[in-house]
């Protein structure tokens, strides 16, 4: 099986002026893409895990295959969880927000501050549990929450090829203006389909 650079929802240009056309090019059109590339290039010989979906590549492989395929996966649900357009979120996810980190502004502040806690480069994820409950994770690098068991339903990208373009150092300004596009309806059905 043949993994495919996931097509866009939207235009290149249509996050501007939150994320410029210039920074999805690069990012979109030369990062993810060539994380797909390689994963493709690895698989080609293996042909156990050449079968396997990018859950199973996250949950059973190491190296270079766990890596390219874990960057896909992550860059998949990155594109997913933006929109250029208003978008509102469910009263399920708002209120386990409300529950599980007193309010949503708390929620906010709390997952910013992971981003720009995190050093180096990584990603941050609002993830749920068996039970249901939601955290705020910082993974490094490629990993991801799905190999501890909790699912993914948000997530920032805090690589500096994520910002650099439009914003050079100043992560804070790209955080602002990414919580402006996000796809809160992508994330609500998100959190609706991993309670099942
Ligand atoms: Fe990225």
């Amino acid at each position: 099986m043949e993994h495919k650079l996931m097509e866009l929802p939207y235009d290149l240009g249509a996050l501007a002026p939150n994320i410029s056309k210039e920074t999805l090019e690069y990012h979109y059109g030369k990062h993810h893409a060539t994380y797909v590339k390689k994963l493709n290039g690895l698989l080609e010989n293996d042909r156990e895990k050449a079968n396997y979906t990018l859950e199973d590549i996250i949950t059973k492989c190491e190296g270079g295959i766990f890596n390219n395929g874990a960057q896909v996966y992550n860059h998949d649900l990155y594109w997913n969880c933006l929109t250029p357009n208003p978008s509102k979120i469910s009263t399920a996810l708002e209120s386990a927000i409300g529950k599980d980190f007193e309010s949503f502004e708390q929620f906010k502040e709390k997952f910013t501050e992971a981003c720009t806690t995190l050093f180096g480069s990584g990603w941050v994820w609002l993830t749920v549990d068996s039970s249901g409950k939601l955290a705020i994770e910082k993974t490094s690098n490629a990993d991801n929450p799905l190999r501890e068991g909790r699912h993914p339903i948000l997530v920032c990208d805090v690589w500096e090829h994520a910002f650099y373009i439009d914003y050079r150092n100043a992560k804070p300004e790209y955080l602002a203006k990414w919580w402006e596009i996000v796809n809160w309806e992508f994330v609500s059905d998100r959190f609706e389909s991993v309670k099942k």
